[in-house]
């Protein structure tokens, strides 16, 4: 991946020129604030960043976050590793902790977490509707999950444009583009929800490769609460 937490360009910035190479703004960020404006802010919560990879979008909720603990999960161990690293570099070590574990067998109670995140994972899921009956299992009732890709609402319109025309530049073949397109469709989303058996959710987002709809910077999103009983 080119944008990563090194660059540190505001979101909504927007610079009208940019070298066709040029390092991309951090993602994680823009990401971050439309995964709060879903799943809210308050103190005290259990969070988990699922296929967390290095870290990036966990550590980003929890710099913006007042306070509260993310668990950092992937099933590879190395990634894992790298994330705690990060981490720690951002003053944020006591806060997180690491478990190696996949999406269709987490490695947690039930009912012992209040937010589920997780960016450009799902499309890797061996069981991508186990992996969601997972999530709705482990999440706290009032539980909010924001499952998908992007590279959020605010990210700038010149970046946006730029990562998709390398996006498009590095697909292999046109099988490989369609299949790439078809696992981020909204489509392909709403069928996973159903399959998993979730009772209410939404799908954000218009998928992976187009540019011109406003709304493909914020990518393809399952969201959904899990209500508590007498909300029901
Ligand atoms: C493209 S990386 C995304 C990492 C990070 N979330 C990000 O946005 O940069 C995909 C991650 O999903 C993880 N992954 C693959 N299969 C998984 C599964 N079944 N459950 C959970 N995570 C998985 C991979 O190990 C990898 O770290």
């Amino acid at each position: 991946m080119t944008a990563g937490r090194a660059s540190r360009a505001q979101p909504g910035e927007h610079r009208a020129e940019k070298a066709p190479n040029a390092e991309l703004p951090d993602y994680y960020q823009t990401v971050a604030e439309d995964v709060i404006a879903f799943c809210g802010d308050q103190g005290g919560r259990v969070w988990i960043d699922l296929g967390t990879g290095p870290g990036g979008l966990g550590l980003a909720l929890l710099e913006k976050a007042s306070d509260g603990a993310m668990v950092l999960m992937d099933p590879n161990a190395d990634a894992l590793r790298r994330a705690l690293d990060a981490a720690r570099r951002h003053g944020v070590g006591s806060r997180v902790v690491a478990v190696i574990g996949s999406a269709e067998s987490i490695p947690l109670p039930d009912e012992s977490v209040d937010v589920v995140v997780s960016r450009g994972s799902f499309y890797f899921w061996r069981d991508r509707a186990q992996g969601l009956r997972e999530i709705w299992r482990i999440l706290r009732p009032g539980g909010r999950a924001m499952i998908g890709g992007g590279l959020g609402s605010a990210y700038p319109q010149w970046a946006r444009q730029e990562f998709i025309r390398r996006r498009r530049e590095s697909a292999k073949s046109p099988e490989e583009a369609r299949k790439f397109a078809e696992a981020r469709s909204p489509e392909t989303f709403r069928r996973l929800a159903i399959e998993a058996g979730l009772p209410s959710f939404e799908v954000v987002g218009e998928g992976g490769l187009t540019a011109d709809d406003p709304n493909t910077g914020i990518g393809i999103w399952l969201r959904f609460t899990k209500e508590a009983a007498n909300d029901a």
